[in-house]
């Protein structure tokens, strides 16, 4: 089974009580449990986190190194700050997908760059939590073709 690592950063632990108005009335666990299933039918092996702290992330980051094909992160605001986790992810070989709940390009300008765009494979923005699973099938689509 081809491991994937989900991974989410600062205050997406809030979600669906955080601004739903942006980031919609889902939590966090429903998003995993949905990628869950969604995992198990495309044949992917999931490690699914979230943290507040940018080094937890980069240590995951680490981790993925060993044995992950992919990794799908939401690194919240720290996509936008963060030289450390480009850093991390560019010493990562497989395949990486930036994924915002939000379209960060219709918000604050601050929002529109993103530093781990640098290395992503493929970015998502504005298709709310189903962003996450469309990651997961092209993960797999990739995988197949491997
Ligand atoms: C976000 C967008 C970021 O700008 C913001 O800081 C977040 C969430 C999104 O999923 O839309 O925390 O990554």
């Amino acid at each position: 089974m081809s491991l994937v690592y989900v991974l989410n950063g600062p205050n997406l632990n809030l979600l669906g009580k955080r601004q739903p108005e942006i980031y919609g009335s889902e939590t966090l666990a429903d998003v995993e449990r949905d990628c869950r299933v969604l995992a198990d039918e495309l044949g992917l092996s999931l490690r699914f986190h979230q943290s507040n702290h940018e080094g937890e992330i980069i240590d995951w980051i680490h981790e993925a190194r060993e044995g992950a094909v992919a990794i799908v992160i939401n690194p919240a605001a720290y996509t936008h700050t963060s030289v450390a986790i480009l850093d991390a992810l560019n010493a990562f070989e497989g395949t990486v997908i930036e994924v915002h709940i939000s379209n960060v390009h219709k918000r604050e300008s601050f929002r529109h760059h993103s530093f781990v765009s640098l290395r992503a494979d493929g970015v998502i923005a504005g298709l709310g939590t189903e962003g996450y699973r469309l990651a997961l099938r092209r993960v797999a689509s990739l995988a197949a073709k491997a």
